[in-house]
């Protein structure tokens, strides 16, 4: 007998990048040898001084329940942390801790957006907005990010797509897919559009806001009148190289946080005791390792950007944030998904194909940098390779 599903699950979409990485382990099986630049995460492992502390929590008892919201020192830690960082006052009671930062996007679209309303959002972008966004009913309104833009949102196109309907707005900078990174500016103008809107919010996505390479990252909150509009996503995946452990969290006005702690109680309970002192330690032990992190992955950076450019059919901009470059590759004549498969199956390089990021992605893909410069060079050199001898 087969299970009837409840009609929301149709709505519901994935990420491929999690397709592309069990095609591309099924070649490996085989015998294949492939090189993988699909990946969406650091290839560091996380900070000594970040394991110890959480062995030591293990020892002393942080193996229970602990408060929905989170443990107070690692809210107390994450608003001095974002206070700092954003420039703002930011409070304990506004902070709320989440098994990743991915959470927070499901809870914010839960607790804010209604069916029917509209939601503006990057395209290309993380798939899951998009997913969410139809998930909850609403009415998906991409916002198209352009390469002679540098991938950055135009203020102008986004006032003209706001209306009465408009619940939320997500923002993410710097981004994924393309590594485009929003300037004071952009936020600037794209706050004076909000000006008159006291009904709307900002999910600002800030994962990757300590993964910059020029210039500082700026955010949203900071700006006058800003703060009450937005909920500051961030989190320890990307910064701490600590995606498996899950731990990410929101900052947002208070009665939000009350509203996204419910959501907590009634799925996860809490964000694992541990794990959460171990993000006590990342927030405030040494920063030399996620600043060497970042200075590794700006050397791989330009090698990419410069190998890339060399290809025959690709040009590459170079990103200013995030680990990933978004090379259009229109002039090889393929398609963005066939030359992806292309790619995996006769190259033995995983690469994601720019659609999986949305309609705008077509004719890009997505390479990732966190891999061995050695990695990035065999890659290099079979997609030169597969390009010439399609
Ligand atoms: C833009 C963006 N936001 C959020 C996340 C999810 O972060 P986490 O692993 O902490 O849930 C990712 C992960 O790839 C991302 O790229």
């Amino acid at each position: 007998m087969s299970l009837m599903f409840a009609e929301r699950m149709k709505n519901l979409g994935t990420e491929t990048s999690f397709e592309v990485l069990a095609r591309a382990k099924a070649l490996e099986k085989q015998g294949k040898d492939i090189v993988h630049l699909e990946i969406g995460e650091p290839d560091f492992d996380t900070p000594g001084n970040i394991k110890e502390a959480t062995v030591k929590a293990l020892y002393s008892g942080y193996t229970h329940y602990v408060a929905s919201a989170g443990i107070p020192e690692l809210r107390e830690a994450i608003a001095e942390y974002i206070s700092k960082t954003r420039k703002i006052k930011a409070d304990l009671e506004e902070v709320v801790v989440t098994p990743g930062a991915k959470p927070i996007m499901f809870f914010c679209m839960l607790a804010c957006v209604n069916p029917r309303d509209e939601v503006l959002y990057p395209n290309p972008g993380f798939p899951v907005y998009e997913s969410l966004i139809n998930f909850v009913g609403a009415k998906p309104v991409p916002i198209p990010l352009r390469e002679e833009n540098d991938f950055r949102l135009d203020p102008e196109y986004v006032k003209e797509k706001i209306t009465k309907k408009t619940k939320l707005i997500i923002l993410n900078s710097p981004e994924n897919p393309t590594g485009g990174v929003l300037t004071r500016e952009d936020l600037k103008d794209l706050a004076d559009c909000l000006a008159d809107r006291e009904d709307l919010i900002v999910l600002s996505d800030e994962v990757y806001s300590r993964i910059i390479y020029e210039g500082q990252h700026e955010s949203i909150t900071s700006l006058p009148e800003m703060k009450e509009k937005t909920l500051l996503l961030d989190g320890f995946s990307k910064t701490y190289a600590m995606t498996g452990w899950r731990l990410g969290y929101g900052v947002m006005r208070k009665d939000l946080a009350q509203k996204i702690s419910q959501l907590m109680i009634n799925s996860n309970s809490c964000t694992c005791a541990f794990i959460q002192i171990a993000g006590i330690e990342a927030l405030k032990g040494p920063q030399t390792e996620p600043e060497k992190m970042v200075a590794e992955f700006k050397k791989r950076r330009e090698i990419i950007v410069t190998g890339l450019n060399k290809i025959k059919g690709i040009t590459c901009k170079k990103p200013r944030g995030a680990f990933y470059v978004f090379p259009n590759v229109k002039g090889t004549g393929m398609k963005s998904k066939e030359l992806a498969d292309h790619l995996l199956n006769r190259a033995g390089v995983a690469v994601l194909s720019g659609t999986a990021f949305g309609e705008y992605g077509e004719g890009y893909l997505r390479v990732s940098f966190a891999n061995s410069v050695e990695n990035i060079q065999k890659a290099l050199n079979r997609i030169a390779v597969a390009i010439e001898k399609r």
